[in-house]
């Protein structure tokens, strides 16, 4: 019996989750593997009730589980409290008492999405398939930070720190997640600028060391955002830091049609995970029932093939979501086609699954 928080969250992040749970349900009965599955407030609507985004009951739920499966958080409502009071303060908490410093957020283009993605055809014709792979616990996210009244107005900063240790662990990630790929990694940086970013670069080029047979690029994240545009066939894995690899992931999901078909999942190098869509709540589309529920369905598979050890099941998930994309169902962000609304998408997983 595995143990799975659930924690919706604000916005689309309840609607998406709805759907993730029915087809964890459906699995379950598929493969008859049992679920211990809770659902506890976390973000925008933890602070409505209990005046924090990350309460302590469900601090010890996580804390315990075998995987925490999360929607998203934040929302106009919240926009004004202070930065530590936020529904995003309440995921870095989350994440940092998880120690989930491995943030992996695979970028896959399913083939009848061609058309969804914004590159031309011939950008495209050997597919598309980055993995990010993020720090997830460490830099500037987690650095110092604050506000003083100045003479004229204030100063505010936050700083971008990494140690050695940080950028080791993650760098083997991505080196052994290589291995098992195309065995590339290209490790994106600032390092014509920052400290921080050459020491970066110094201790992934000692990492590699161990990995004689991946083959070993750096990019500048400047560089890099415009190359993944102009030529994303290049990329296997591409490692970075915590802010780089927010924005970069952000970027490579609308490659594959619609931040709404990309998963992530955080790992610490057990099987512990927390599985989350790489999108937020979306407060413009939230109640409109628009919402693409694939990205969290496909971080339900991540959390079967890395928490649970059921590759199995996870490609039996990704099978089901490239049928039905191939035979033209759409949720309203990937063009035009089949047009279904969330709950529709999440059934219609379920059939496909089913078949
Ligand atoms: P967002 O990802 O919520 O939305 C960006 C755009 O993408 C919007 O136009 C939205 O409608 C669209 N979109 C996102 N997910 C979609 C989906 N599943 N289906 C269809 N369209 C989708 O980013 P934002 O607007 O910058 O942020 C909104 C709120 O979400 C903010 O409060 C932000 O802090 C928060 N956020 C939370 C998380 C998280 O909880 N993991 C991640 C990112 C942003
Ligand atoms: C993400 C989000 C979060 C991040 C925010 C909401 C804290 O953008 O998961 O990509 O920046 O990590
Ligand atoms: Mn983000």
């Amino acid at each position: 019996m595995y143990k799975i928080a659930v924690l919706p969250g604000d916005g689309i992040g309840k609607e998406v989750i709805e759907e993730a749970l029915k087809v964890l349900d459906s699995v379950s009965e598929k493969y008859g593997i049992e679920f211990d599955i809770k659902k506890y407030l976390f973000g925008g609507c933890a602070i409505d009730e209990y005046g924090t985004p990350y309460p302590k009951e469900t601090e010890e739920a996580c804390l315990e589980s075998d995987a925490i499966l999360l929607g998203a958080v934040g929302g106009p409502k919240w926009d004004d409290l202070d930065g530590d009071k936020r529904p995003e303060a309440g995921l870095l908490a989350l994440r940092k008492s998880l120690d989930v410093y491995a943030n992996l957020r695979p970028a896959i283009l399913f083939s009848s999405l061609k058309s969804a993605s914004p590159l031309k055809d011939e950008l495209l014709k050997d597919g598309l398939d980055v993995l990010v792979v993020r720090e997830l616990t460490g830099g500037i996210y987690f650095g110092e930070r604050g506000t003083e009244k100045i003479d004229y107005g204030y100063k505010a900063y936050d700083t971008e720190a990494y140690t050695t240790k940080e950028i080791e662990r993650i760098a083997h990630i991505a080196f052994k997640a290589a291995r098992n790929r195309k065995k590339k990694v290209t490790s994106v940086d600032k390092a014509n600028i920052l400290d921080s970013s050459r020491l970066w670069r110094k201790v992934v080029n000692e990492v590699s060391k161990e990995y004689p047979d991946v083959e070993l690029n750096h990019q500048y994240i400047d560089n890099c955002s415009m190359q993944l545009i102009k030529d994303p066939s290049q990329f296997d894995v591409i490692l970075t830091s915590n802010l780089f690899g927010d924005i970069l992931s952000d970027e490579a999901s609308q490659l594959t049609g619609s931040i709404g078909m990309l998963p992530s999942a955080s790992l610490r190098g057990d099987k512990v995970g927390l599985y989350e869509p790489v999108h937020g709540s979306a407060p413009d589309i939230a109640g409109t029932k628009k919402a693409n529920p694939l990205a969290t369905i496909l971080s339900v598979a991540m959390m079967l093939e890395y928490s649970f050890d059921r590759l199995d099941a996870a490609n039996d998930i990704r099978k089901a979501v490239n049928e039905l994309l191939e035979d033209g169902y759409r949720t309203p962000d990937l063009g035009s086609g089949i047009i279904l609304n969330t709950e529709e998408m999440g059934d219609m997983v379920v059939k496909y699954l089913k078949r």
